[in-house]
């Protein structure tokens, strides 16, 4: 062999030492497959060496191109090699990054929970629903008709006045509803007596200060059927708050005035606070006033389609807000729309 070919091969002993010696202490697969291109790809230095082949004489050649296929094979068995080992090292550093730690103390998960005020609709709803009562709703934005006319509030009615409405800019008057009333009207007009409807949602007013709010809820309570009269109202209503207060609670009905029931009725009952001794907040009285009550007037009737000759009916509507207050004894009406999780957690854990 000639100088030009001991030349050669050294190179190619060079090269796969170099080789070996930088792939067994590549740091990680990417840089493997750096040194892999570097060494044995298509520019690399393997390529560049056999570049030489055609300076051999014909007999070197196929004895220079075995050396070179040995030194590629010898290679390729070493990336292997390295290939499983980097990707065994890889893989349990993965492992080790994504370890748990099963001793640290576990995160509590926040549970939300409804808002106390729905908690009351619902359960105000669901004891009138087990009394026989069917759970109907209205809507909040409501016409005059429904609102007033046909539960026998006269345009030129103080009472209109008096609700101090919140109306909606339209063709068709609209108002915010101020009450529950108009699901009495929307109910007769589609159903046929007997009727016993529940009809609890909110209604709006502009009133804002420590007991009002422009939006509250109420629960209306009617029943339209032959023969409906005022002991059966009164009957339903202290069956109702026995169980809404879970003790029995004495009750007074006070003669009172709404344009949409003849008789109409203030219901008050016994504080549940001092059990009737008098307390601050029944300001010494024994008595709180929860709600409004009455026979349906005629007129009602009458704008519902229903002959009040044959049918009358009761009705009542309940304020949310007061009833949820009285039993939880919450001390003041806007911590419910102050949403401080501090107090929504509170009722009804
Ligand atoms: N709608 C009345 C109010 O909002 C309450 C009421 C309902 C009174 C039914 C009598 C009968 O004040």
């Amino acid at each position: 062999m000639s100088s030009f070919d001991i030349d050669l091969e050294s190179k190619l002993h060079e090269l796969q030492q170099a080789a070996l010696e930088a792939f067994s202490t590549a740091a990680n697969l990417a840089a493997l497959d750096t040194l892999r291109v570097q060494f044995l790809g298509k520019r690399g230095q393997l390529t560049a060496l056999l570049k030489g082949v055609g300076q051999l004489s014909a007999e070197q050649r196929p004895l220079f191109g075995k050396k070179v296929n040995t030194v590629k094979a010898v290679l390729a068995t070493c990336l292997e090699q390295t290939q499983v080992l980097l990707h065994q090292k890889e893989e349990e550093a993965a492992i080790q990054a994504q370890r748990v730690d099963v001793t640290l103390e576990g995160r509590s998960q926040y549970v939300g929970q409804m808002h106390p005020l729905q908690i009351g609709l619902d359960e105000i709803s669901g004891i009138f629903a087990s009394m026989g009562f069917e759970i109907a709703h209205g809507p909040e934005i409501e016409d005059e008709f429904h609102n007033f006319d046909a539960l026998n509030i006269p345009p030129e009615h103080p009472a209109r006045a008096m609700h101090d409405t919140f109306f909606v800019k339209s063709d068709e008057k609209r108002v915010l509803r101020t009450h529950t009333s108009p699901v009495q009207i929307r109910s007769m007009l589609a159903g046929e007596p007997p009727l016993a409807i529940v009809a609890p949602g909110r209604v709006y007013r502009c009133d804002y200060d420590v007991t009002h709010s422009p939006m509250f809820h109420q629960v209306e309570v009617f029943l339209v059927d032959k023969d409906v009269n005022m002991a059966q109202l009164k009957g339903v209503l202290s069956q109702f708050l026995s169980i809404f207060f879970g003790k029995k609670v004495p009750l007074r009905m006070r003669p009172s005035y709404f344009p949409f029931t003849e008789p109409s009725a203030e219901v008050d009952i016994g504080c549940v606070f001092c059990d009737g001794k008098g307390c601050r907040v029944c300001k010494d009285t024994g008595w709180l006033e929860v709600l409004g009550s009455g026979m349906i007037h005629p007129n009602v009737l009458r704008s519902a389609d229903i002959d009040p000759e044959v049918y009358s009916g009761f009705a009542f509507g309940l304020g949310v807000e007061r009833m949820v207050m009285l039993k939880y004894g919450i001390p003041d009406l806007r911590l419910f729309f102050e949403n401080d999780v501090r107090f929504l957690q509170e009722v009804g854990r």
